[in-house]
């Protein structure tokens, strides 16, 4: 279960969320929000109110009577939730869901949202030095890995966690759509074997290094072969994250690896950083974000976070795409109680209710 750590504070200032919405419900109004964010034709100026029927399902209502609405859509706003929103049963797991997933519904017409997850062990490993990393993290987290996957239009991997996993990076414990599977593997390294190079269960892009390309060739077992320029770290993830858009694919999710997450944070590609750090700890392994030194602490990434409980691991959602991240000395001055946040990181406001 995904517990927000806002959920004590709001219980005892809104009564009304004590009866909450029911998770499912709650999940259902999400997928249609995040659906109707990727759709183009949709107009963003306009409000808009959904509503689950008896059956779960989402339809839209009159964006006039909002009282009727679990999910209003308010053009310069963004999702707020509906008078509705506290007429069904399991208030704090829905407010919870609608905490973590609603700011990540929002439309993005410009360049790609990057958002990246690692789960590490309390001392900062994903992984034995083996490569094993089943499990880090416990369900509710895969659990977690299986809604962002349904939330986004590609799921990305790095090449070693392909070689180390054989990842089917499916949805399958939420119900959802798959993403585009996305595999960087520049020196293709990787056999045709590889299970989800065969599956036929969702797309699969391979991207590599152009120049390994032969001439005419178009696929990698089963997987489209997608060519980018190579520089001189690597591939150029700015024509990488263009290739993806060309598709279609506006909002990728990264599941790792280290190496791969890492990169795409120092070139500052991403817009958030998801770290689960379970109560686990592995001596040595492989590290999950490395980057390179910072001489003076002053200087570290200190960005916007969400904390979220997820059974016994917790959740730090970094938002990286703020305009003025905070200062070491803000940090100090901020201390979060436990079982509370700052109502600025947790965007609370952002999702208060419309009375
Ligand atoms: N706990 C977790 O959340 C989690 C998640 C995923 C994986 N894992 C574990 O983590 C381990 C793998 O992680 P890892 O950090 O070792 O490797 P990784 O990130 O999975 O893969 C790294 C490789 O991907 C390629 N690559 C990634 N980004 C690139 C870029 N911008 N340009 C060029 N190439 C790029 C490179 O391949 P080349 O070396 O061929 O150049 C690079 O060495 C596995 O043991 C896996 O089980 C844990």
């Amino acid at each position: 279960m995904i517990r927000s750590e806002s959920t004590q504070r709001e219980r005892s200032g809104s009564p009304s969320h004590e009866r909450g919405i029911n998770a499912a419900c709650a999940w259902s109004l999400i997928l249609s929000a995040a659906r109707l964010a990727r759709n183009a034709a949709w107009s963003l100026e306009h409000p808009l109110a959904l509503t689950t029927g008896p059956d779960g399902r989402v339809s839209p209502v009159d964006p006039e009577h909002r009282s009727q609405a679990e999910l209003v859509w308010l053009p310069h706003a963004g999702w707020r939730l509906g008078d509705r929103a506290g007429d069904c049963h399991g208030g704090d797991q829905a407010r919870a869901l609608f905490d973590l997933y609603l700011p990540l519904c929002r439309p993005h017409p410009g360049p790609a949202e990057v958002i990246a997850h690692l789960g590490q062990s309390i001392d900062g490993y994903i992984a034995t030095a083996d490569g094993d990393a089943r499990f880090v993290t416990g369900e509710a987290n895969i659990r977690h890995l299986h809604r962002m996957r349904a939330l986004s239009d590609g799921v990305l991997v790095g090449a070693e966690t392909v070689a180390a996993d054989d990842p089917r990076l499916t949805t399958r414990l939420v119900p959802g759509p798959n993403a585009v599977r996305v595999v960087l593997d520049p020196r293709r390294r990787l056999s045709c074997e590889r299970y989800l190079f065969n599956d036929g269960e969702a797309e699969t892009l391979l991207c590599c290094d152009r120049a390994r390309i032969r001439p005419g060739e178009k696929h990698h077992g089963q997987a489209e072969l997608i060519g980018v320029p190579a520089v001189s770290d690597g591939l150029d993830l700015g024509a990488l994250l263009d290739a993806l858009a060309e598709r279609g694919l506006h909002r990728i999710f990264i599941e790792g690896g280290g190496a791969t997450v890492s990169r795409f944070l120092q070139a500052g590609r991403l817009s958030r950083l998801q770290i689960a750090v379970a109560p686990l700890v592995i001596g040595s392994g492989r590290p999950g974000v490395r980057l390179p030194p910072t001489e003076r602490l002053a200087d570290a990434l200190r960005p916007a976070t969400r904390i979220f409980r997820m059974g016994e691991d917790v959740l730090y959602d970094f938002d990286l795409s703020a305009e003025s991240p905070r200062t070491a000395s803000e940090h100090c001055a901020d201390v979060i109680p436990q079982n509370t946040i700052s109502e600025n990181a947790i965007g609370r406001a952002e999702l208060s209710r419309i009375r």
